[in-house]
């Protein structure tokens, strides 16, 4: 009986709205199936926590710098004179009902919310995703990125504790760095001279609405809308193709398996937050501009530019009455400028240089494009000295090395790693292709030695069975731009002798010349999407 006006209701909405057309293709699409996939899905349902952890700790803080008189249930720091916001911490730490649990929570998830992103960017950038369609996706993607760092370097200065305020202080300095106009820029932010009654209430706004607001419009455009649109992407195999996708029906069987995925990262965040202590800030005391603690350092996603503040010399141009800091200047605008661009632009670039429109829904393997390998390695690397290079006082104290000995060699290392790691894991990418295709040509090795009537000794194999051997033959093949001949006098082509086509050239041969050919000819297999005329 109850099923019957539920049904009219249904009826009722679809014949006003219409959504049971779009419902009933929706339910049946197919999404393909990896474990890396996944790591977009933590991010997001790390998002969802901070959210609602965010939206509790909103109803306690108090984000004002006037100073009180501590009497709360915490000992140590009773009759301490402090500012409301470092007060209000210390209250929901301790006095309200869960909330230091909230607290713990929210600074796990955001941990693992970064540490999800970065590894789901590396993820897109090692398997080729960004490729088009999805250009703007990884774009869209870059600026989450950089606004999720930020939210989290603001989130974290909020209490206004000794380590957190050791950090507004570098905000501080990096923004007087900037010629001529940063020390109005400082002025405006804190309104007036450091550190001022202005920035706590200031970066507040900022992070509980501001920021908040751009990523709850663009994460649902990034993961879900566009994600949907473009259909995903999937890893090479047998019957997949640019155009033919294999994977589970939305509905059941990614709804459900989505929906068990987030309750394992809300528990794994639980876990974390229940186990390991985070961000004690009662342990720090509250901040006095002219106190500094030793061994300070900041969230883990922030360790790459303190490393890069760390190695930088002193270095400073001092002319027409004007100082150029060069030592804040460079390691903390400049690098993570530069870094955010090239990220940014590589797909475009990537495409230039390759000179490669068509539509790529099959993802590469790392092995199969090592130029892009060996960048992106690079780049990991770059960072990653980085961060730990923003340790170098623990590791100088850990391993009892004299702590200048450390810059010394971080200073080094930052510009010998990268070069190392491209040329190491090209090296390696093209190393596993010549495997795959000495599988293609002869099968696998199976360890059985057999003598032949004539007395040779050989080893028996087997060849590769239909879905391995569809996985190495699932590739494109990186474009080659067509070679352009000089012509009778040996003059070369008026396009070929620009600065910039010469570049292009040579990106392109980088690009293509490790990619080894399938033993019996690359064929493409599948049908191109689209001409290869270029478009935006
Ligand atoms: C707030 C941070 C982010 C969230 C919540 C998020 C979430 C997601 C989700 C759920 C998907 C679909 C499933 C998947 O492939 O994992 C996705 C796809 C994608 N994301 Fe992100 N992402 C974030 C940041 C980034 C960043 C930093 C980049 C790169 C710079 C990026 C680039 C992409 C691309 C290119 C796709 C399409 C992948 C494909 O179809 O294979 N995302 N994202």
């Amino acid at each position: 009986m109850a099923a019957r006006p539920l049904s009219e209701v249904v009826r009722g909405v679809d014949e006003r709205l219409g959504p049971a057309g779009f419902l009933k293709k929706a339910l049946k699409k197919v999404f393909p199936d990896h474990w890396t996939f996944l790591l977009g899905e933590v991010a997001m349902y790390s998002f969802v926590i901070i959210v609602l952890t965010g939206i509790f700790l909103t109803l306690f803080f108090n984000p004002s710098m006037k100073d009180v008189v501590y009497r709360g249930s915490y000992v140590p720091l009773r009759g301490v004179r402090m500012s409301q916001a470092y007060e209000s911490t210390l209250r929901i730490s301790f006095d309200v009902r869960g909330g230091l649990l909230v607290r713990q929570l929210h600074h796990w998830a955001t941990i693992v919310f970064l540490g999800a992103i970065i590894a789901h960017m590396l993820r897109n950038f090692f398997t080729g995703a960004f490729r088009k369609p999805r250009e703007l996706n990884w774009v869209i993607g870059v600026i989450l990125f950089l606004l999720v760092m930020l939210n989290g370097l603001f989130g974290y200065s909020l209490p206004d504790d000794l380590l957190s305020g050791t950090g507004i202080r570098i905000l501080e300095g990096v923004l007087l760095s900037i010629p001529i106009v940063g020390s109005y820029l400082t002025m405006f932010l804190f309104g007036g001279a450091f550190p001022g009654e202005l920035i706590i209430p200031r970066l507040f706004t900022i992070h509980i609405l501001l920021i908040p607001l751009i990523l709850l419009a663009l994460i649902p455009l990034h993961a879900v809308v566009l994600t949907w649109r473009q259909t995903h992407t999937q890893f090479p195999g047998r019957g997949r193709t640019d155009r033919v996708v294999e994977g589970k029906p939305f509905w059941p069987s990614f709804i459900i398996k989505t929906l068990a995925f987030q309750m394992w990262v809300f528990f794994v965040i639980s876990l974390l937050a229940v186990t390991f202590q985070v961000n004690p800030i009662w342990l720090f005391g509250p901040y006095n501009p002219g106190h500094i603690s030793a061994g300070s350092q900041p969230d883990w996603y922030m360790g790459w530019l303190e490393g890069s503040l760390r190695l930088m010399p002193g270095w400073e141009i001092n002319a027409f009455g004007h100082t150029i800091p060069l030592n804040v200047l460079i390691p903390a605008l400049l690098v993570p400028g530069m870094l955010f661009t090239v990220l940014a632009v590589y797909p475009f670039l990537e495409r230039w240089a390759i000179g490669d429109y068509r539509v790529h829904n099959l993802l590469d393997r790392p092995r199969d494009v090592p130029a892009r390998t060996g960048i992106g390695m690079a780049g990991v690397t770059f960072y990653g000295l980085l961060w730990m290079a923003g340790a170098n006082d623990i590791i100088a104290k850990t391993f009892h090395i004299p702590l200048y000995g450390t810059t010394w060699f971080f200073r080094f290392a930052v510009i010998i790693g990268p070069i190392l790691a491209f040329a190491i894991s090209r090296r390696v990418a093209l190393g596993l292709q010549r495997r795959e295709m000495e599988m293609l040509r002869h099968g696998i090795e199976s360890g059985e030695i057999i003598r032949r009537p004539s007395g040779e000794y050989e080893e028996t194999e087997h060849p590769l069975d239909a879905d391995e051997e569809a996985v190495i033959r699932g590739r494109r093949l990186p474009h080659r731009l067509p070679e352009l001949e000089p012509d009778r006098a040996g003059v070369e082509p008026k396009e070929a002798r620009s600065p910039t086509a010469r570049l292009r050239r040579r990106l392109n041969r980088l690009y293509t010349e490790d990619v080894l050919p399938l033993p019996d000819g690359d064929h493409e297999e599948r049908p191109a999407i689209e001409s290869e005329r270029p478009s935006p």
